[in-house]
């Protein structure tokens, strides 16, 4: 398991654009509150190379990293593939997803500074997991702000959050000013990541003691996921023999993207090979029920709907867009990061975006093949998978494939029986 996260940022394709700061306070005066100091720092840091600290290695090695990385044999035999089809298996992590790499980080750094409560948002409750179950880890107290049309369609990410002592609202919330705010001018208001971020940042003002963490969209998110693409490249190579980016074949490394993080966990670390002639390609998936990277417009905006947080350059769908209340949570973000959105606007990054019928079916191919159900976000992404599958035969091409199974779909079933069998 790597002892070192990778910082990224000197490998991104331009500098990233400046941010819009001008609220009173200021995006920054309230980060410097909410967030602990080590992570603002490491949000920032120009070092390239970031020691992880001995506790986390420690936790993450007892949560089952490195994660395995499988070949998905039957599945290519089913297509009739040319392609070496990869799956890193983040969804055999304790919490069922990728997201305990950063929260294990964020707690222990919440900890050190003497933090007694994380409060943080969830869209369908992966992130949420994982941060209630590093919090008792840390021997913390958790709050936890979940979109509300996703804690209606999971209830069991509610229990398995509740199990672990951890307080769980619906988003909009009747506990913030701002949910208030949203829930008088539209009663039904399904929630999005939006107003879930903006309930979660104004709960955490109101205590001097708490932490607010960020489950995604935030360089220091991205920096904790890098383990994904570090050790992709030493499995890849030590395991099975193989090197990425050979030329001529589109090698193609492929994730979903809501906030963007399993995506720059895993391209980051190879962004410099790309520059520097690689044949390597990286491909997000979204969901078409907020499809930025795809049909968004590349503007200022901010991913939250209270005035927390700073003016972003990014695609977007606009402040007003409510996502549909699909069941694919963690992709409903309307507005893009800046860091993604730089890499899709100067090419480096290519985008595709499915419905979730569409995705789900690939999701089922996978059970069906492999064996392994993911949950719909990582559906995503498998579905991108088969589409470069079907190219590079059609181009008698031979690439190998990496898909990040970002997360276990046991607690998906519903969605999955409401969209392809209750019909
Ligand atoms: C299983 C799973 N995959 C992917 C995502 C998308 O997050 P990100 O784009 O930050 O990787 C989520 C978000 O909730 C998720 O739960």
């Amino acid at each position: 398991m790597p002892t070192h996260w990778y910082n990224f940022l000197g490998d991104l394709p331009g500098p990233m654009p400046e941010v819009r700061d001008l609220g009173t306070p200021t995006a920054a005066e309230i980060a410097a509150k909410v967030r602990p100091r080590a992570l603002i720092e490491q949000n920032g840091s120009d070092e390239q190379w970031i020691a992880i600290p001995e506790p986390v290695v420690e936790w993450l090695r007892q949560c089952g990293r490195p994660t395995p990385l499988h070949r998905a044999h039957r599945l290519e035999r089913h297509l009739g593939t040319g392609a070496r089809i990869y799956l890193k298996r983040e969804d055999v992590l304790p919490t069922g997803s990728f997201k305990l790499n950063t929260a294990i980080a964020q707690a222990y750094y919440a900890a050190q500074e003497g933090r007694t409560t994380l409060i943080t948002e969830t869209g369908a409750g992966q992130w949420g997991m994982s941060v209630a179950l590093a919090a008792k880890m840390s021997g913390l107290r958790a709050e936890i702000f979940m979109v509300k049309c996703s804690l209606e369609q999971k209830p069991y990410r509610r229990h398995y959050m509740e199990l672990l002592g951890a307080e769980v609202r619906p988003s909009p919330s009747t506990h913030t000013a701002i949910g208030r705010r949203i829930l008088q001018e539209a009663p039904s208001h399904p929630g999005s990541l939006g107003t879930a971020i903006s309930d979660a940042i104004e709960r955490a003002l109101e205590h001097p003691s708490a932490a607010y963490l960020a489950g995604s969209g935030m360089p220091l998110v991205y920096l904790h996921q890098t383990l994904l693409g570090l050790e992709v490249a030493q499995q890849l190579k030590e395991i099975h023999g193989e090197d990425l980016g050979v030329e001529g074949r589109g090698d193609h490394l492929v994730a979903c993207s809501g906030g963007g993080s399993n995506l720059c966990g895993l391209i980051g670390p190879h962004l410099r090979a790309r520059a520097g002639g690689s044949d390597l390609r990286f491909l997000a998936a979204e969901s078409t029920a907020a499809p930025r990277l795809t049909r968004g417009v590349y503007r200022y905006g901010r991913t939250d709907l209270g005035g927390f947080t700073p003016e972003v350059l990014g695609y977007s769908m606009g402040e007003s867009f409510v996502p549909p209340p699909n069941h694919v949570g963690g992709l409903r973000n309307h507005h893009s990061s800046a860091l993604v959105s730089l890499l899709r606007r100067e090419g480096v990054l290519d985008a595709v975006a499915f419905d979730e019928r569409t995705a789900l079916e690939a999701g089922r191919l996978l059970l069906q093949t492999e064996g392994l159900l993911l949950a719909p976000e990582a559906a995503h992404a498998v579905a991108a998978a088969l589409d470069v599958a079907a190219k590079a035969d059609a181009d008698n091409r031979e690439p190998v494939i990496v898909v990040l199974a970002s997360g276990s779909g046991f607690l998906d079933l519903q969605g999955y029986h409401e969209v392809l069998l209750d019909t």
